[in-house]
């Protein structure tokens, strides 16, 4: 029997990555067509918690996983939260947001992760109490009905995190997937909307003035971004001055592309990838297999090109027009693409 099921979406880097992890603005949506998920099913008695990672055909006991091991990590900190003890449950996660490629895919494991278990924490606490009144904890909501009536309340007591909470549950397994992530990632796969960040402050929505298109195209190539945010740490500790200029020169791009993006002045978003790739280029993130892509797409028409993510690999985004995305997708997949993703970039619902 399922208890319960939690979705979450992936994400590209807009603008500013790398620079956001050293304090400047930077840029994300989420993307939709990929996603992880994770279902809740009642367990063999004893058994605890226990995670069957479908994809990597991985079976993990999270009372014996290592305290790094980051699904168990995040189940961990969601029972935590949740104020349950090691429930037997059997908790299956399933994604299609490619690995280690920049699109947030541990990110997003850990927020589906998270979001089933506080699911199946409402579906069995409403099972197995339906005579008592709901016992509210840290991150409970009960509806509104549930001040009118005990019964009806019980049944409907819901455990919903906020995007806040949720947010910074996954931000601690953030740090296992690499030390010092800027908290970008898990901001805008908890929201769930178009985020313009800056490490340490509360992440600000932001509008787009007018719906862009967007060609992702993935390298093949995995590339961790705790390898590529530390080799930038090296090499920033080594030439501070320098790193700090590019670093401001990225920022300063992502501040013009959000005014941009506002204004609906989509043209003016072209350069400004072309402009954050040759920094990202100059902070030796890239790879030849990145700069045939962004090449590949600029040839067929797209309006500018970048890398998105942690680069060394991963996905790169180009801006594309409807009449043009399915000549740069061809371009794309013609330069060694092994997948492109076209989406539009639009204001989320609600
Ligand atoms: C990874 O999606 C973005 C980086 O800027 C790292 C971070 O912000 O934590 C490379």
């Amino acid at each position: 029997m399922i208890l319960g099921r939690g979705l979450a979406s992936g994400k590209v880097i807009l603008f500013g990555e790398h620079a956001v992890v050293y304090g400047r603005p930077a840029l994300a949506v989420p993307v939709t067509q990929v996603q992880a998920e994770a279902v809740v099913e009642v367990g063999a008695p004893g058994s605890g918690l226990t995670i069957v990672a479908a994809d990597l055909g991985e079976q993990i006991v999270v009372r014996d996983a290592p305290a790094d091991q980051p699904l168990a990590a995040a189940a961990r900190l969601a029972l935590a939260h949740l104020g349950l003890a090691n429930p037997d449950w059997r908790l299956t996660v399933h994604s299609t947001i490619p690995v280690a490629s920049g699109m947030g895919s541990g990110t997003a494991v850990s927020a589906a992760i998270v979001r089933a278990l506080a699911a199946a924490k409402s579906k069995s606490v409403n099972q197995q109490t339906p005579a008592l009144a709901p016992k509210r904890s840290a991150g409970a909501s009960v509806s509104k009905s549930a001040t009118r009536n005990t019964q009806y309340a019980v049944r409907n007591t819901r455990y919903e995190l906020t995007a806040v909470e949720l947010s910074a549950l996954v931000y601690e397994v953030e740090k296992l997937h690499h030390g010092t992530p800027s908290g970008i990632d898990n901001t805008v796969i908890a929201t769930g909307q178009p985020v313009y960040f800056v490490r340490g402050q509360p992440p600000q929505p932001f509008p787009i003035g007018r719906p862009f298109w967007l060609a992702i195209a993935d390298t093949g190539i995995r590339s961790p971004t705790k390898i590529t945010v530390g080799d930038v740490r090296l090499a920033w500790q080594q030439e501070q001055t320098r790193y700090e200029t590019l670093f401001d020169r990225i920022g300063a791009v992502a501040e013009a592309a959000r005014s941009a993006i506002c204004a609906g002045e989509t043209e003016a978003l072209g350069p400004l990838m072309d402009a954050n790739h040759a920094l990202l280029q100059e902070i030796d993130v890239s790879c030849s297999e990145l700069d045939a892509l962004v090449a590949a797409a600029r040839a067929a028409g797209a309006l500018g090109a970048k890398l998105s993510g942690g680069g060394r690999g991963g996905n790169m985004i180009a801006l594309v027009t409807e009449p043009t995305a399915s000549t740069v997708a061809d371009a794309l997949r013609s330069a060694g693409a092994v997948r492109v993703i076209v989406t539009a970039v639009e204001q989320a619902a609600g």
